[in-house]
């Protein structure tokens, strides 16, 4: 299978975890990005069963709505069931870096409210250290150089990406050449800096499960 396949049964597999345990009033969160998507589309076939939801994204709400799922906002809800979404990478631990397609503080937000975090995604994500893949970090923007240069100081390489406003209204810097064997200490460390809205790291409260799309199938992880 190709990584495209791989998504596609993780989406598949998501569904099938989280249908069996949809209620009247259950509160679904929906994450960002193709494999978000794809859950999706899937959860498009049994929009019936699912009476509310909110999104990590402006790009995800548009997505829901489409297939005609309610959206709220998650000011009007008093709880969040599960929260769905992929990752950019995932330890053992289950503690990911996210933020690639930029929506990391929203995703953050429904996460830390959310009752079961399902992270969905395809096997090239599971690492042993995090940090091969660049480190997002969403900053204000008159904060830009001064976040880059104490990321600098912490041993990181930050880029700013360029032409990407988030939907808060901040910017991106991508903290490249920055392994992270302490993935707590480091979240922590990087949101002290003044500026920083938060960073792609979810290693204080990480995934509480991981469906991984392999060749050999879906295969369900817990934090280790
Ligand atoms: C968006 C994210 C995504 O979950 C992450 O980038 C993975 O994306 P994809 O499913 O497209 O590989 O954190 O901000």
């Amino acid at each position: 299978m190709n990584q495209d396949e791989l998504k596609q049964a993780v989406a598949d597999a998501a569904l099938a975890y989280v249908e069996p345990k949809l209620e009247n009033d259950t509160v679904l969160g929906i994450g960002t990005g193709s494999t978000a998507n794809l859950f999706i589309d899937a959860l498009g076939a049994i929009k019936g069963k699912v009476n509310a939801t909110v999104a990590s994204s402006q790009a995800s709400a548009e997505r829901l709505k489409g297939h005609g799922i309610p959206v709220y906002d998650l000011n009007s809800v008093d709880k969040v069931d599960f929260y769905i979404d992929g990752a950019d990478e995932s330890n053992r631990a289950l503690q990911l870096i996210k933020g690639g397609g930029a929506a990391l503080t929203r995703e953050k937000i429904v996460t830390a409210v959310a009752g079961e975090f399902i992270c969905i995604a395809d096997e090239s994500k599971l690492v042993h250290t995090l940090g091969q893949f660049p480190l997002p970090v969403e900053v204000i923007p008159m904060a830009r150089s001064h976040v880059a240069r104490e990321l600098v100081k912490l041993g990181g390489d930050p880029v700013y990406r360029e032409g990407v406003v988030t939907d808060n209204g901040n910017v991106i810097l991508d903290v490249y050449n920055f392994p992270i064997p302490q993935p707590l200490t480091t979240e922590e460390r990087i949101n002290n800096i003044t500026g920083v809205v938060t960073n792609g790291l979810f290693a204080l409260k990480p995934a509480d499960v991981l469906l991984l799309g392999t060749q050999d199938g879906v295969r369900t992880l817990y934090p280790e």
